[in-house]
Order: C-alpha cells, then sequence, then structure tokens
C-alpha cells in the first residue's frame, strides 16, 4: 500500500441558510447556536484539534460574521477574563498560528460538495477532515479521532457511519457495504437519499469525512444531485473502487442539531452530564415529566 499522508488540515462547511432554524438563523449563523452554553461550531472545533488537526478551514458566506468573530480576540472579554484569573482556552488553542483560521467564501450556497469545493486552494494536494457542526458528535474519544485510528491502518478515504431506522434511509446517504472488520465496513457503494425502501444498508453516512484531495478534481466538474444541490455523497462515490474507502461505525452518540428535536435532545443530554448544572437540571427534568 502506497504511504499513508498524514491528516493536518480541516474544512468546516458553515455557509448553509439554516432554514430549518429559522427565525434563528434569519441574522445568526445556525453553526452559533448553543449547546448549554458554547457553540456548535466550537464543539466540532475542538474535536478536530483533538484529532490533531493543524489547520482550521471555515467556508463561510454572508451573515456569517459572528462565526469569526468567536475564533478572533475580544480585547475587553479577555482583559475582563484575565483579571479574574480566567480564560478562554480552546480558543487560544487556534490562535496560536497568527493568520489561522482561513476563511474562504461560498458565495452561493449550491450545497455541500459545493461548499467543500470552494476550499481547493487552501487543501492543497493533501488528505483533510471535513466536519459538518450541525452533527454534535458526544463519545470519548470523539469521533474525528477515533476515525484518524481507522485511517492511519487503512489509508484513502474514511467516512463516519450510523446504523439508522428502515424508515429514516431516504434522509441520508446510505453506505452499500463490502467486508466488515468490527465497526469498520468497506464501503462498495454510496447512494444520496435513497427512495424509501430502496436502501443497500442501513448504514447511514454522518457529518464527518477524512477526504483524499483527488475529491476536488471530482467535484469540479460535478452536476447538482438530489435537491438541485452539488452532493458530496455523489463525488465520494466516484472514487470508490479508485482508493480505498470505508466507513467507521461511532462509538458515540450523534445529535443532529440541523433539526429541532435534535437540537433540544443535544442541550438536555449535554446539561445532564455536567457537573455544574446536571443535577439542577435532572431535577427539574423529572419534575416535570411526573
Ligand atoms: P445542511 O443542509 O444541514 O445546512 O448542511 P443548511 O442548508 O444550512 O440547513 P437547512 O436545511 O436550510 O436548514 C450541513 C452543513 O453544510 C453547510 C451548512 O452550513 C451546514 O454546516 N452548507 C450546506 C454549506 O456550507 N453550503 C451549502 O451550500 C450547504
Amino acid at each position: 500500500m502506497p504511504s499513508i499522508k498524514p491528516l493536518r488540515k480541516a474544512v468546516f462547511p458553515v455557509a448553509g441558510l439554516g432554514t430549518r432554524f429559522l427565525p434563528a438563523t434569519k441574522s445568526m449563523p445556525k453553526e452559533m447556536l448553543t449547546v448549554v452554553d458554547k457553540p456548535l461550531i466550537q464543539y466540532a472545533v475542538e474535536e478536530a484539534l483533538e484529532a490533531g488537526i493543524e489547520q482550521i478551514i471555515f467556508v463561510t458566506g454572508r451573515g456569517k460574521g459572528a462565526l469569526e468573530d468567536h475564533f478572533d480576540i475580544s480585547y475587553e472579554l479577555e482583559a475582563t477574563m484575565t483579571a479574574r484569573g480566567k480564560s478562554l482556552a480552546v480558543i487560544e488553542g487556534i490562535r496560536q498560528r497568527p493568520g489561522s483560521p482561513v476563511y474562504v467564501r461560498q458565495q452561493e450556497p449550491l450545497g455541500l460538495g459545493h461548499a467543500v469545493w470552494c476550499a481547493r486552494d487552501i487543501v492543497g494536494d493533501e488528505p483533510f477532515a471535513v466536519l459538518l457542526p450541525d452533527d454534535l458528535m458526544v463519545g470519548r474519544p470523539g469521533c474525528l479521532k477515533q476515525m484518524v485510528g481507522a485511517y492511519q491502518k487503512v489509508g484513502g478515504n474514511v467516512i463516519s457511519a450510523e446504523e439508522v431506522p428502515d424508515d429514516q434511509t431516504h434522509r441520508y446517504g446510505i453506505i452499500t457495504p463490502g467486508a466488515r472488520d468490527g465497526r469498520l465496513t468497506e464501503v462498495a457503494g454510496l447512494v444520496e437519499k435513497p427512495a424509501p425502501g430502496t436502501a443497500p444498508s442501513n448504514l447511514s453516512v454522518i457529518g464527518r469525512y477524512i477526504l483524499q484531495p483527488e475529491v476536488m478534481r471530482v467535484l469540479e466538474g460535478q452536476a447538482a444531485g438530489a435537491g438541485g444541490e452539488i452532493q458530496l455523497t455523489d463525488a465520494m462515490a466516484q472514487m470508490i473502487g479508485d482508493q480505498p474507502f470505508h466507513g467507521v461505525t461511532f462509538d458515540g452518540v450523534r445529535y443532529d442539531c440541523g433539526d429541532k428535536a435534535g437540537f433540544v435532545q443535544a442541550n438536555i443530554a449535554v446539561a445532564l452530564e455536567r457537573e455544574d448544572i446536571g443535577p439542577a437540571v435532572r431535577s427539574f427534568a423529572t419534575g416535570l415529566l411526573r
């Protein structure tokens, strides 16, 4: 097998309109919605840093200024926090390299595949991760770190996967499975949002990917697919057979925070696990359900 190139870069597509979350997302980026006290995007960035990512690349669009400010210096706030002996630790982590993170613009929201392609000049000729911040992944180690463990063994393209019920397969990209080895499944095919009853398995693709740079060339010439959008799944499907391609079933819980019910569930679950507010939330919820 050719040598496996290290994974250093991660792309965060954050240029979507978040229409399912209106009116909250009219003037606020969906990725800045908070689960308890932290924006979704920060959970995803922390997960990437834990997995060893060195360069953070955001694909943004108009109206996403709050997101850029979140990862910049806030002089007043930081002076106050420092005076109180506290810091904004994770944000420090990505500021260690001046000029970082990198922002590229997706001028029109033409789909996830198109958003990823907008980062092609920064990604260059290296493997890269893609993290969709509205999928909040709760696991130890984090989802991307679990995937990096598999990538270091098999190389190529590695996508995160989750079993979904039969009546949900039409909402996801679905894997046609090849050989399985524990949580690792060879990907023999991919189909985006199969019509009900036609899915090749229950294994759905969720919002974490490790991809080889060749996918950018595939995306370059790609026409719109399901929903009139340029689909990342369609581009990935074209690479199967040319490069190793595996799914890793996530050992943890995924919350679909792009969906209102999923977002509320994430808030409850994360709050219950917190040492500071967990007991109060638990006793409130127990009383509510009595
Ligand atoms: P979604 O399809 O969940 O986001 O894309 P959306 O389009 O903003 O949401 P709805 O359906 O209108 O409510 C998943 C991720 O991909 C990004 C989104 O910002 C989100 O983080 N995305 C999607 C882009 O960056 N560009 C696009 O053209 C589409």
